[in-house]
């Protein structure tokens, strides 16, 4: 039976390959056979056959960097991995981890084959998006890069600006699948991570506190490695999941789950001492 999880002869695109998940998504992947095709602000940490140097805040530099790769070669899969915490501005965390990705995805939708697929990473704390679709919405309805950033600059001040980019970034995937699956073949996808050991988590210590973050609800007793969010951005981009597509994927131990259900009791808001 062929391995369906293998990555031999596919190239891909993986976001954020200097640290945390992108670095172990792009580690995993290659791992599984792929040719691996960094993209960061920094430089990679891992070993890729190409690098691009890219700030996922700028659009144009996001189309100049999506047409270098095509250029250079076929594109199977994409792997938005990166992300900035709370610390930063709105404006800055809504444009990559939202703005940016959409971009990237949308870039990259016109060169990806039939059974092409595409995975980011959102976070727990965008749990709430059916409740806040009302405030995502308009967000999620303009039409270009420069109108969202313009949209989240005039509430710059009122919104927290990595939840939202987190609600809008599940909102967006689910949405989109139901237009770009069927039209195109490609799959669309992301994962959920609870807290997770990464160079991430100082900052999200900074921002909700040292006891919301050892408080948060994690079921299976601990932090997350990046490791295993790379696995379930693997399963995801690969075919064994073929038949997945507009899934959000709650990779956090059991904790989403029990919060929605009411099986765990949420814990009470942090103090939220990030930029806005
Ligand atoms: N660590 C956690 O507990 C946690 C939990 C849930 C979700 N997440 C999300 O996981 C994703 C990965 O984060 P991580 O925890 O691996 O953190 P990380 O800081 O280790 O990785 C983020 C990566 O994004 C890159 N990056 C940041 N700004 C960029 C820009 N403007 N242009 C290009 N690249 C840029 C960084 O250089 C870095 O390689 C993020 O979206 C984060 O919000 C993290």
């Amino acid at each position: 039976m062929a391995n369906r999880f293998s990555y031999a002869g596919r190239r891909v695109v993986v976001t954020g390959c200097h640290s945390g998940m992108g670095e172990a998504t792009a580690r995993i992947v290659r791992s599984l056979g792929a040719e691996v095709v960094g993209v960061d602000i920094k430089p990679p940490t891992v070993e890729v056959s190409s690098f691009h140097e890219v700030d996922l805040r700028d659009t144009g530099a996001i189309h100049d960097m999506v047409d270098a790769v095509v250029a250079a070669g076929p594109v199977d899969r994409l792997f938005y991995c990166a992300g900035l915490p709370g610390t930063f501005p709105a404006l800055d965390v809504i444009g990559v981890n939202f703005i940016g990705m959409r971009s990237t995805a949308e870039a990259f939708v016109r060169h990806l084959p039939r059974d092409g697929a595409i995975a980011s990473i959102s976070s727990s704390a965008g749990m709430a998006y059916q409740m806040a679709a009302a405030q995502l919405d308009p967000l999620l309805a303009c039409e270009t890069a420069d109108e969202a950033r313009a949209w989240v600059a005039e509430r710059q001040g009122q919104l927290e600006g990595y939840s939202f980019s987190k609600m809008a970034t599940i909102l967006w995937t689910i949405r989109r699948a139901a237009t770009l699956t069927p039209a195109t073949g490609i799959r669309l996808n992301c994962i959920s991570p609870g807290p997770t050991d990464t160079p991430m988590m100082p900052a999200f210590v900074e921002v909700a506190g040292q006891d919301f973050m050892d408080n948060y609800p994690k079921p299976i007793g601990r932090n997350s490695t990046p490791e295993e969010q790379g696995w379930a951005m693997a399963f995801l981009n690969s075919d064994a999941a073929s038949y997945v597509s507009g899934e959000n994927l709650f990779t956090d131990g059991g904790g989403a789950g029990g919060m929605m259900t009411g099986a765990i009791a949420p814990p009470a808001p942090p103090p939220m001492k990030g930029a806005r």
